[in-house]
């Protein structure tokens, strides 16, 4: 497994693996890699010859008041992670790499950002599109693979790719969970252990509402009424929103209908958490 750090060593890898025909799977990540990346790189394994695997804690993506700074950090580790999955290259890239000092072109998708967390975090799809339009660029992948647990992200970068003709092949892959529930997350790392113990509450209210949508229920306004209930149980937890949208507008609901996703942010403490679920009618 190769690491590199620049743009320039990047296109020359990729240009050797091109001239041999190899196809190129992509995972961008913040780094800090847990199960759920490893999902993301086991499905590119299995699709693509050759797989990249991006380690960039992307500065645009943060608002002012958010946790950049302390985003948990560890190469070593995440090289290793890495490595077990078989991946071929890290790109590891300084913020200097990615943003020369008169960066100035940006990529925004509009409407599906306005909602969810979009409309929490001013600016953040923004930052997003534009560090994966930068990467996309840069790897030249044939598919890239986004996890279900950011369901907006993933919204966003289909709608980006599809808006902006990207040749690329946009893989969306499940939610891997901890034992009790808890959508792995890197930022889980910040839970002292009684938050930890109370995150599982997301998982709880989403457990909860998929019993009464199994019992029948289709109203938007008493499933999140009980979800609220789960959560407002839980003194650690302060609910940021619980959502019901068309998962292919985002736009909200107020009735179940046929592929609705559910969405919902909780600060545990001063961690904010988020998890989802989709709900598909047969
Ligand atoms: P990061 O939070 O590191 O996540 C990288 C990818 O891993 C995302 O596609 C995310 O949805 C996926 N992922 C995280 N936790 C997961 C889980 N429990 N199960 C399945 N997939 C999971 O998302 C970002 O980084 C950044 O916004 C990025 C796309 C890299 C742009 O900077």
């Amino acid at each position: 497994m190769n690491v590199v750090t620049t743009i320039k060593q990047v296109r020359e890898q990729v240009k050797v693996w091109r001239q041999a025909g190899y196809s190129i799977g992509l995972v961008p990540t913040m780094g800090f890699l847990h199960e759920g990346h490893q999902s993301l790189m086991a499905a590119a394994k299995k699709d693509n010859q050759k797989v990249i695997v991006t380690i960039f804690v992307n500065p645009i993506q943060f608002g002012p008041s958010e946790d950049l700074d302390s985003y948990p950090r560890d190469l070593e580790r995440d090289k290793v992670a890495c490595e077990q999955m078989g991946v071929d290259l890290i790109f590891h890239p300084t913020a200097s790499e990615m943003y020369m000092p008169n960066f100035s072109s940006y990529v925004d998708v509009n409407n599906l950002t306005d909602a969810l967390c979009g409309k929490r975090r001013p600016g953040h799809f923004k930052g997003v599109c534009t560090v994966v339009t930068k990467l996309f660029n840069i790897t030249q992948p044939d598919r890239a693979y986004f996890g279900q647990k950011d369901a907006q992200q993933l919204a966003v970068i289909k709608r980006m790719v599809s808006d902006l003709n990207f040749d690329i092949d946009i893989i969306g892959c499940p939610i891997v969970r901890e034992a009790d529930g808890l959508a792995k997350s890197s930022r889980n790392s910040y839970l002292s252990e009684s938050e930890r113990k109370a995150a599982v509450c997301l998982y709880q209210a989403i457990e909860c509402a998929k019993e009464m949508i199994k019992q029948g229920e289709k109203s938007v306004t008493v499933i999140k009424k009980a979800m609220d209930d789960v959560i407002s149980n839980q003194p650690l937890a302060k609910i940021d929103y619980i959502e019901f949208v068309d998962l292919a507008s985002l736009a909200s609901i107020n009735m179940l209908a046929k592929d609705s996703l559910c969405a919902l942010a909780v600060y545990i403490g001063k961690t904010r958490l988020i998890d989802n679920f989709i709900y598909q009618q047969q």
